[in-house]
């Protein structure tokens, strides 16, 4: 089995090993396997948010409305390259489940004589109950994605990462399956961005949406993103007509005409400060590429699987590298009660998610070899303690 030693060595190899320092780590004797919920707090982040509140806001006020107008599309061009898109086929405001109702409206706009939506009924909360809530309000059928397709489904909602396994989908092979029924996919990336290196151009994608708090260390409530591919930018409406999407939104015209780019998806004032933490986490990613991220995530998932296994514990995440994201499942019969107990007597913090998996989240940015070496020992002893 690996040794502290050997996971001091791989640390010691780590080429990405210097970006933690790019983070606040406050107390370096904190297990922290949960950056796929939050990630981590960047230093620029801090100098960037106090620079805006000083001079931007604090000394300019409103004036600074001309360089904050164009955030959600310049933010948005950041982070295009980091997930396989174009600038210009990226906006970054509001929340993934604001977004993914556009996007599923706008979707299903394009199919109007169809009837029916399909998600996946394992698929996380927001994603079922937002398809749920739309199908209701139109009158559409709700099918499972395990039920397979047919020539009236418009939309089909997808995660590229399950939540709860980190099983990682097959992004263009579902994308084309939906195509040859005609039917649009919308796919969400929250636990996808920033961790592995998707290409949405390569897989066909023309519709997804993603949070950007997780790997990409946005920021608790950080926005959102929405991308749609350049070819549907000329046909696609969304539903919410708000005035941040209006052409010459100033002129305070009498009728709603969107903007012909990206900007369509645009609603209200965005929250500024939201945006440029957004903005400085997910420049991180950029800045240290999302093929080494992305090659350190399945190394380190790979060492913490290897390790799950050598301690005995259960664990529900794929083995092939390629297929899968960047946290590992444990299953535990005691897990909702071990969570917290490794947080607050142990210093490891991971996240329970019902019934019984204990989600261990590897961000490459920050998290070693020798937390993976130490949480899994402290987990394996603890859920033993707790069976025996
Ligand atoms: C797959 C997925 N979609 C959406 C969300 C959350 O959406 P929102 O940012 O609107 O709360 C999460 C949160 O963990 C998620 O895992």
């Amino acid at each position: 089995m690996l040794s502290h030693d050997d996971a001091l060595a791989l640390d010691a190899a780590d080429p990405l090993a210097g970006w933690r320092d790019e983070f606040i780590i406050p107390d370096p004797d904190l297990v922290y396997l949960d950056g796929n919920s939050l990630g981590r707090t960047p230093r620029r982040t801090i100098h960037r948010l106090h620079d805006v509140m000083a001079t931007e806001w604090a000394d300019d006020l409103i004036l600074s409305w001309g360089r904050w107008v164009d955030l959600p599309t310049r933010v948005g061009d950041r982070l295009a390259p980091v997930i396989g898109a174009s600038p210009g086929e990226v906006v970054v405001h509001d929340s993934t489940t604001v977004n993914l109702y556009q996007l599923v409206h706008a979707a299903i706009a394009l199919r109007p004589q169809r009837r029916t939506i399909v998600v996946e009924s394992t698929d996380f909360p927001t994603d079922r109950y937002v398809v749920d809530g739309i199908a209701k309000s139109l009158g559409l059928t709700v099918r499972d994605w395990g039920e397979g397709l047919d020539d009236d489904v418009a939309v089909v909602v997808r995660s590229v990462i399950d939540y709860r396994s980190a099983a990682m989908a097959d992004v263009a092979g579902d994308t084309s399956h939906a195509r040859d029924h005609g039917a649009l996919v919308v796919w969400d990336l929250s636990h996808a961005a920033g961790a592995v290196d998707i290409d949405l151009h390569a897989c066909g994608v023309e519709l997804a949406v993603g949070c950007t708090y997780k790997f990409l260390n946005g920021g608790p409530g950080a926005p959102a993103f929405t991308y749609v591919s350049s070819d549907l930018h000329a046909t696609i409406e969304q539903p919410i007509w708000g005035w941040f999407a209006q052409a010459d939104m100033f002129e305070m015209g009498a009728t709603f005409t969107p903007q012909t780019d990206m900007r369509r998806f645009l609603l209200g004032t965005p929250g500024i400060l939201g945006l440029v933490a957004a903005d400085e986490g997910i420049g991180i990613t950029a800045d240290a590429g999302i093929a080494a991220i992305a090659a350190k995530g399945r190394h380190l998932t790979d060492v913490l699987l290897t390790l799950c296994d050598d301690l005995g514990l259960d664990t529900i995440t794929p083995r092939d590298p390629l297929r899968r994201g960047l946290h590992v499942a444990v299953r535990h019969p005691d897990a909702r009660r071990l969570v917290p107990l490794l947080a607050r007597e142990h210093k490891v913090v991971t996240d329970f998610r019902a019934p019984d998996v204990i989600r261990l989240g590897c961000s490459p940015l920050t998290t070693r070899f020798i937390d993976v070496y130490t949480g899994a020992t402290t987990i394996a002893a603890v859920a033993a303690q707790s069976l025996s």
